[in-house]
Protein backbone atom coordinates (compact mmCIF):
# COMPACT_ATOMS: atom_id res chain seq x y z
CA UNK A 1 0.00 0.00 0.00
CA UNK A 2 0.78 3.78 -0.74
CA UNK A 3 1.98 5.54 2.37
CA UNK A 4 0.27 9.09 2.04
CA UNK A 5 2.86 11.36 3.21
CA UNK A 6 3.00 14.90 4.29
CA UNK A 7 6.68 16.61 3.52
CA UNK A 8 7.53 19.28 5.48
CA UNK A 9 10.40 21.20 4.29
CA UNK A 10 12.39 24.17 5.59
CA UNK A 11 16.28 24.94 4.62
CA UNK A 12 17.02 26.01 8.64
CA UNK A 13 16.13 21.94 10.40
CA UNK A 14 15.35 24.30 13.59
CA UNK A 15 12.52 25.94 11.49
CA UNK A 16 11.26 22.64 9.70
CA UNK A 17 11.16 21.11 13.19
CA UNK A 18 9.22 23.78 14.97
CA UNK A 19 6.10 23.53 12.19
CA UNK A 20 5.99 20.13 12.06
CA UNK A 21 5.87 19.75 15.71
CA UNK A 22 2.43 22.18 15.32
CA UNK A 23 1.02 20.11 13.73
CA UNK A 24 -2.29 18.37 14.80
CA UNK A 25 -3.30 15.23 12.05
CA UNK A 26 -6.65 13.70 12.01
CA UNK A 27 -6.64 10.06 12.12
CA UNK A 28 -6.02 9.54 8.36
CA UNK A 29 -3.04 7.67 8.05
CA UNK A 30 -1.04 10.46 6.57
CA UNK A 31 2.69 10.24 7.32
CA UNK A 32 4.63 13.29 8.68
CA UNK A 33 8.43 13.46 7.22
CA UNK A 34 10.89 16.55 7.87
CA UNK A 35 13.62 17.74 5.76
CA UNK A 36 15.47 21.13 5.29
CA UNK A 37 18.32 19.70 2.83
CA UNK A 38 17.29 18.04 -0.90
CA UNK A 39 19.10 15.05 0.46
CA UNK A 40 17.00 14.87 3.53
CA UNK A 41 13.70 15.13 1.70
CA UNK A 42 14.70 12.56 -0.74
CA UNK A 43 13.40 8.86 0.37
CA UNK A 44 9.70 10.57 0.49
CA UNK A 45 9.49 12.34 -2.46
CA UNK A 46 7.96 9.68 -4.60
CA UNK A 47 5.29 9.34 -1.96
CA UNK A 48 4.28 12.95 -0.86
CA UNK A 49 1.10 14.44 -1.04
CA UNK A 50 0.96 17.54 0.72
CA UNK A 51 4.13 19.52 0.68
CA UNK A 52 4.23 22.48 3.74
CA UNK A 53 6.55 24.49 3.18
CA UNK A 54 9.15 27.66 2.82
CA UNK A 55 12.57 27.84 0.47
CA UNK A 56 11.96 24.16 -1.27
CA UNK A 57 14.73 24.01 -3.93
CA UNK A 58 12.15 24.00 -7.41
CA UNK A 59 14.01 21.30 -8.95
CA UNK A 60 12.33 18.78 -6.64
CA UNK A 61 9.07 19.31 -7.71
CA UNK A 62 9.33 17.22 -11.06
CA UNK A 63 10.30 14.33 -8.68
CA UNK A 64 6.86 14.41 -7.10
CA UNK A 65 4.65 12.31 -9.15
CA UNK A 66 1.96 12.24 -6.23
CA UNK A 67 1.97 15.70 -5.18
CA UNK A 68 -1.31 16.85 -4.69
CA UNK A 69 -1.59 20.34 -2.54
CA UNK A 70 1.72 22.94 -1.54
CA UNK A 71 1.33 25.36 1.44
CA UNK A 72 3.57 27.76 1.55
CA UNK A 73 4.77 29.20 4.83
CA UNK A 74 4.79 32.44 3.24
CA UNK A 75 2.99 34.49 1.47
CA UNK A 76 5.48 34.96 -2.04
CA UNK A 77 4.85 31.79 -4.08
CA UNK A 78 6.78 32.84 -7.39
CA UNK A 79 9.80 29.91 -6.49
CA UNK A 80 6.99 27.08 -6.86
CA UNK A 81 5.32 28.23 -9.83
CA UNK A 82 7.94 26.80 -12.19
CA UNK A 83 7.18 24.46 -15.31
CA UNK A 84 8.57 21.22 -12.67
CA UNK A 85 5.35 22.06 -10.54
CA UNK A 86 3.24 18.88 -11.62
CA UNK A 87 0.08 19.82 -13.13
CA UNK A 88 -2.63 20.05 -10.96
CA UNK A 89 -1.17 20.76 -7.96
CA UNK A 90 -2.89 23.13 -5.81
CA UNK A 91 -0.89 25.75 -4.02
CA UNK A 92 -1.87 27.44 -1.15
CA UNK A 93 -0.27 30.45 0.10
CA UNK A 94 -0.05 32.30 4.21
CA UNK A 95 -2.15 35.08 3.60
CA UNK A 96 -3.54 37.51 6.17
CA UNK A 97 -0.68 37.55 8.90
CA UNK A 98 2.31 39.58 6.98
CA UNK A 99 0.27 42.99 6.74
CA UNK A 100 0.87 44.25 10.52
CA UNK A 101 4.64 43.68 10.71
CA UNK A 102 5.04 44.74 7.44
CA UNK A 103 3.15 47.86 8.45
CA UNK A 104 5.59 48.47 11.57
CA UNK A 105 8.67 47.77 9.49
CA UNK A 106 7.00 50.79 6.71
CA UNK A 107 6.14 52.68 9.63
CA UNK A 108 9.02 52.27 11.53
CA UNK A 109 11.12 53.37 9.34
CA UNK A 110 9.49 56.22 7.74
CA UNK A 111 9.39 57.44 10.86
CA UNK A 112 13.65 57.06 11.23
CA UNK A 113 13.76 59.27 8.34
CA UNK A 114 11.42 61.85 9.65
CA UNK A 115 12.93 61.91 13.49
CA UNK A 116 16.23 61.72 12.51
CA UNK A 117 17.09 58.80 14.17
CA UNK A 118 20.42 58.18 13.19
CA UNK A 119 21.74 61.92 13.51
CA UNK A 120 20.85 61.83 16.86
CA UNK A 121 22.29 58.57 17.83
CA UNK A 122 25.16 60.11 16.49
CA UNK A 123 24.84 63.48 18.49
CA UNK A 124 24.42 61.29 21.69
CA UNK A 125 27.59 59.27 21.13
CA UNK A 126 29.25 62.26 20.80
CA UNK A 127 27.78 64.05 23.87
CA UNK A 128 26.67 66.88 21.25
CA UNK A 129 23.23 68.69 22.44
CA UNK A 130 22.31 70.77 19.03
CA UNK A 131 18.75 70.97 17.95
CA UNK A 132 17.79 68.84 15.49
CA UNK A 133 14.12 69.52 13.45
CA UNK A 134 11.92 66.55 12.83
CA UNK A 135 10.01 65.91 10.30
CA UNK A 136 6.36 64.35 10.47
CA UNK A 137 4.69 62.21 8.68
CA UNK A 138 1.18 63.81 9.26
CA UNK A 139 0.35 65.36 6.10
CA UNK A 140 2.84 63.17 4.53
CA UNK A 141 1.63 60.92 1.60
CA UNK A 142 2.87 57.23 1.12
CA UNK A 143 2.02 55.06 -1.91
CA UNK A 144 1.29 52.00 -1.54
CA UNK A 145 1.83 49.52 -4.98
CA UNK A 146 0.07 46.39 -4.43
CA UNK A 147 -3.84 46.65 -2.73
CA UNK A 148 -3.58 43.55 -1.26
CA UNK A 149 -3.68 42.24 2.54
CA UNK A 150 -0.45 43.94 3.40
CA UNK A 151 -0.69 46.96 1.43
CA UNK A 152 -4.36 47.67 2.38
CA UNK A 153 -2.85 46.43 5.99
CA UNK A 154 -0.46 49.35 5.43
CA UNK A 155 -2.74 51.90 4.23
CA UNK A 156 -4.56 51.75 7.57
CA UNK A 157 -1.76 52.38 9.49
CA UNK A 158 -0.22 55.12 7.87
CA UNK A 159 -3.86 56.71 7.77
CA UNK A 160 -3.43 56.57 11.38
CA UNK A 161 -0.43 58.62 11.49
CA UNK A 162 -2.44 61.00 9.55
CA UNK A 163 -1.09 60.44 6.14
CA UNK A 164 -2.27 60.83 2.77
CA UNK A 165 -2.36 57.16 1.13
CA UNK A 166 -2.90 56.86 -2.62
CA UNK A 167 -2.52 53.66 -3.80
CA UNK A 168 -1.66 51.63 -7.42
CA UNK A 169 -4.04 47.99 -8.18
CA UNK A 170 -3.85 46.39 -10.90
CA UNK A 171 -7.36 45.76 -11.08
CA UNK A 172 -8.79 49.16 -9.98
CA UNK A 173 -11.64 49.13 -7.19
CA UNK A 174 -12.81 51.31 -4.47
CA UNK A 175 -10.74 50.81 -1.57
CA UNK A 176 -11.43 52.41 1.79
CA UNK A 177 -7.64 52.67 2.84
CA UNK A 178 -6.41 54.49 -0.40
CA UNK A 179 -7.35 56.68 -3.38
CA UNK A 180 -6.71 54.20 -5.92
CA UNK A 181 -4.71 54.73 -9.07
CA UNK A 182 -4.72 52.01 -12.24
CA UNK A 183 -1.49 50.39 -13.04
CA UNK A 184 -1.43 52.51 -16.11
CA UNK A 185 -0.99 55.49 -14.02
CA UNK A 186 1.60 54.38 -11.67
CA UNK A 187 3.82 57.29 -11.99
CA UNK A 188 1.04 59.92 -11.45
CA UNK A 189 1.02 58.25 -8.38
CA UNK A 190 4.37 57.67 -7.90
CA UNK A 191 4.65 61.72 -8.68
CA UNK A 192 2.43 62.60 -5.67
CA UNK A 193 4.24 60.17 -2.72
CA UNK A 194 6.94 61.23 0.13
CA UNK A 195 7.52 57.22 0.29
CA UNK A 196 6.39 54.48 -1.87
CA UNK A 197 6.12 50.87 -0.72
CA UNK A 198 6.23 48.02 -2.86
CA UNK A 199 4.06 45.12 -1.95
CA UNK A 200 3.21 43.46 -5.15
CA UNK A 201 3.60 39.76 -5.66
CA UNK A 202 6.53 38.89 -8.17
CA UNK A 203 5.12 37.95 -11.41
CA UNK A 204 5.88 38.40 -15.00
CA UNK A 205 4.03 41.73 -15.20
CA UNK A 206 5.47 42.82 -11.86
CA UNK A 207 9.38 41.80 -12.56
CA UNK A 208 11.22 45.70 -13.50
CA UNK A 209 8.06 47.18 -12.72
CA UNK A 210 10.05 50.20 -10.96
CA UNK A 211 12.43 51.44 -13.74
CA UNK A 212 14.22 54.35 -14.45
CA UNK A 213 11.05 56.26 -15.84
CA UNK A 214 9.28 55.57 -12.75
CA UNK A 215 11.95 56.67 -10.08
CA UNK A 216 12.47 59.49 -12.38
CA UNK A 217 8.49 60.07 -11.60
CA UNK A 218 9.32 60.53 -7.95
CA UNK A 219 10.45 62.96 -5.95
CA UNK A 220 13.60 63.90 -5.09
CA UNK A 221 12.88 64.02 -1.62
CA UNK A 222 10.58 60.40 -1.79
CA UNK A 223 11.90 57.47 -0.12
CA UNK A 224 11.05 53.72 -2.04
CA UNK A 225 10.66 51.02 0.32
CA UNK A 226 10.72 47.70 -1.34
CA UNK A 227 9.41 44.91 1.12
CA UNK A 228 8.04 42.71 -2.03
CA UNK A 229 10.98 41.19 -3.92
CA UNK A 230 14.41 42.31 -5.50
CA UNK A 231 13.58 41.73 -8.85
CA UNK A 232 10.31 44.59 -9.14
CA UNK A 233 12.85 47.08 -8.99
CA UNK A 234 15.38 47.63 -11.37
CA UNK A 235 18.60 47.69 -9.22
CA UNK A 236 20.81 49.34 -11.78
CA UNK A 237 17.93 52.30 -12.31
CA UNK A 238 17.96 52.55 -8.36
CA UNK A 239 21.84 52.45 -8.42
CA UNK A 240 22.12 55.20 -10.51
CA UNK A 241 19.33 57.27 -9.13
CA UNK A 242 20.64 57.06 -5.46
CA UNK A 243 24.09 57.87 -6.86
CA UNK A 244 22.50 60.74 -8.79
CA UNK A 245 20.19 61.53 -5.57
CA UNK A 246 16.97 61.79 -7.74
CA UNK A 247 15.10 60.49 -4.87
CA UNK A 248 15.64 61.00 -0.94
CA UNK A 249 16.85 57.65 -0.71
CA UNK A 250 15.80 53.17 0.08
CA UNK A 251 14.78 50.88 2.65
CA UNK A 252 15.19 47.51 1.10
CA UNK A 253 14.60 44.56 2.93
CA UNK A 254 14.74 42.31 -0.58
CA UNK A 255 17.35 42.05 -3.72
CA UNK A 256 18.10 40.32 -6.86
CA UNK A 257 20.71 38.13 -4.87
CA UNK A 258 20.17 37.73 -1.38
CA UNK A 259 21.82 37.28 0.75
CA UNK A 260 23.26 40.90 -0.95
CA UNK A 261 26.46 39.79 -1.97
CA UNK A 262 29.42 42.14 0.44
CA UNK A 263 30.50 43.85 -2.51
CA UNK A 264 27.23 45.31 -3.48
CA UNK A 265 27.57 48.57 -3.92
CA UNK A 266 24.11 49.06 -2.20
CA UNK A 267 25.88 48.52 0.89
CA UNK A 268 27.99 51.57 0.46
CA UNK A 269 25.11 54.22 -0.05
CA UNK A 270 24.51 56.30 3.04
CA UNK A 271 21.07 56.65 1.15
CA UNK A 272 20.38 53.53 1.75
CA UNK A 273 19.19 51.39 4.43
CA UNK A 274 19.69 47.62 4.07
CA UNK A 275 17.65 44.65 6.23
CA UNK A 276 17.92 41.01 5.85
CA UNK A 277 14.30 40.02 4.20
CA UNK A 278 13.13 40.19 7.92
CA UNK A 279 9.85 43.12 7.18
CA UNK A 280 7.37 39.73 7.24
CA UNK A 281 8.80 36.94 9.11
CA UNK A 282 6.68 33.65 8.98
CA UNK A 283 6.74 32.38 12.21
CA UNK A 284 5.35 29.18 13.36
CA UNK A 285 2.79 29.62 15.05
CA UNK A 286 1.46 32.52 12.87
CA UNK A 287 1.02 29.62 10.49
CA UNK A 288 0.04 26.77 11.83
CA UNK A 289 -3.47 27.90 12.15
CA UNK A 290 -3.94 28.29 8.37
CA UNK A 291 -2.05 25.18 7.58
CA UNK A 292 -4.82 23.39 10.05
CA UNK A 293 -7.27 24.96 8.60
CA UNK A 294 -6.50 24.14 5.34
CA UNK A 295 -5.49 20.42 6.28
CA UNK A 296 -8.91 19.69 7.55
CA UNK A 297 -10.48 20.99 4.53
CA UNK A 298 -8.77 18.77 1.97
CA UNK A 299 -8.96 15.71 4.06
CA UNK A 300 -12.76 16.73 3.54
CA UNK A 301 -12.55 16.77 -0.19
CA UNK A 302 -13.42 20.98 0.77
CA UNK A 303 -12.16 24.05 -1.02
CA UNK A 304 -8.67 25.44 0.19
CA UNK A 305 -8.27 28.94 1.24
CA UNK A 306 -5.84 31.41 -0.38
CA UNK A 307 -5.71 29.28 -3.39
CA UNK A 308 -2.80 30.80 -5.60
CA UNK A 309 -4.03 31.34 -9.41
CA UNK A 310 -1.13 30.22 -10.94
CA UNK A 311 -1.80 32.15 -14.16
CA UNK A 312 -1.74 35.04 -12.31
CA UNK A 313 1.25 33.89 -10.04
CA UNK A 314 -0.68 35.09 -6.39
C1 LIG B 1 7.17 35.80 2.04
C2 LIG B 1 8.46 36.37 2.43
O1 LIG B 1 6.89 35.68 0.85
O2 LIG B 1 8.80 36.36 3.61
O3 LIG B 1 6.40 35.47 2.94
O4 LIG B 1 9.19 36.86 1.58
Amino acid sequence: MTRRTLLVYNPSAEEAEAYAKLIRLPRRGLTVHVASTPEGAAPVLADTEILYTWGFPPALLARMPRLRWIQAMGAGVERLLVPDLPAGVIVTRAAGIFGPWMAEYTLGWCLWVTQRMELLREQQRQARWKNVDPGRLRGATLCVIGLGDIGRSIARRARAFGMTVVGVARSPRKVREAHVYRSGDLRRALAKADYVVLTVPLTPATHGLIGARELAAMKPSAWLINVARGPIVDETALLEALRAERIGGAILDVFDEEPLPPEHPLWQRDNVVITPHISGPSTPDEIAPIFHDNLRRYLAGRPLRHVVDQRRGY
